[in-house]
């Protein structure tokens, strides 16, 4: 490969933004399956692949879901005030404020419970899925405030969740109301042993 020439992937990686605003479109069937099948790429210990997917376009589910999560939230929130939550403790008090953003498409990404390594394998598969996304110009975020649905035994079987899974990354996916979110600015912090 090329060491000096940048790639496609590059620009995808530093251009993705969780994306909170969407428009009102739907996100194409096969669109999703090429997200799903970009996940699956991911390596996983042992090569287990442990994960299963729940799509979930039912807005009422959506609700339902945003509305179960959004009280536990606030109060989890409020008995142990961290900093950054500020603005989210606000949003979700908010009336009307939905912890999907109105998204079109909810993915669930379940992870097998069994399998060693369930929890990473999943993350790195959801990171494959929303690089994906945005290579296809459709945006996405993550809302782990939505894994509280675990609590929900109804709620976990509407999502036809099984006992031997569990929800590492829930994704909401669409297509974004501004084309150009902001560039994040980030430094790492590299030591380097030679
Ligand atoms: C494990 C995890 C959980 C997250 N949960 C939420 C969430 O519940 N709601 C939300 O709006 N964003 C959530 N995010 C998105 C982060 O807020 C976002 O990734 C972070 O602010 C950095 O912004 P960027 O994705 O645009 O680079 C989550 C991200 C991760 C990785």
């Amino acid at each position: 490969m090329a060491d000096t020439e940048p790639i496609k992937i590059f620009s995808v990686i530093r251009e993705r933004r969780s994306i909170r605003n969407y428009i009102d479109r739907d996100v194409p069937d096969n669109a999703l399956r090429a997200i799903i099948a970009a996940g699956i790429q991911a390596p996983t210990a042992l090569g287990l692949q442990p994960w299963q997917f729940v799509i979930i376009k039912d807005r009422g589910l959506m609700q339902r879901i945003s509305d179960y999560c959004k009280p536990i939230l606030i109060e989890s929130i409020e008995e142990e005030r961290r900093a950054g939550t500020e603005e989210f403790l606000a949003a979700l008090k908010t009336p009307g404020f939905n912890i999907f953003y109105n998204a079109p498409v909810l993915v669930l990404v379940l992870g097998a419970r069994k399998a060693v390594s369930s929890f990473l394998d999943c993350a790195l598969c959801a990171e494959n899925m929303m690089l994906a996304a945005w290579a296809l110009d459709i945006g996405s975020c993550w809302i782990g405030s939505a894994a509280l649905v675990q609590q929900n035994p109804d709620l976990l079987t509407a999502l036809k969740v099984s006992d031997d899974h569990q929800i590492v990354a829930p994704l909401i996916f669409g297509y974004p109301a501004h084309l150009s979110p902001k560039l994040a600015r980030r430094e790492p912090r590299i030591t380097w042993v030679p």
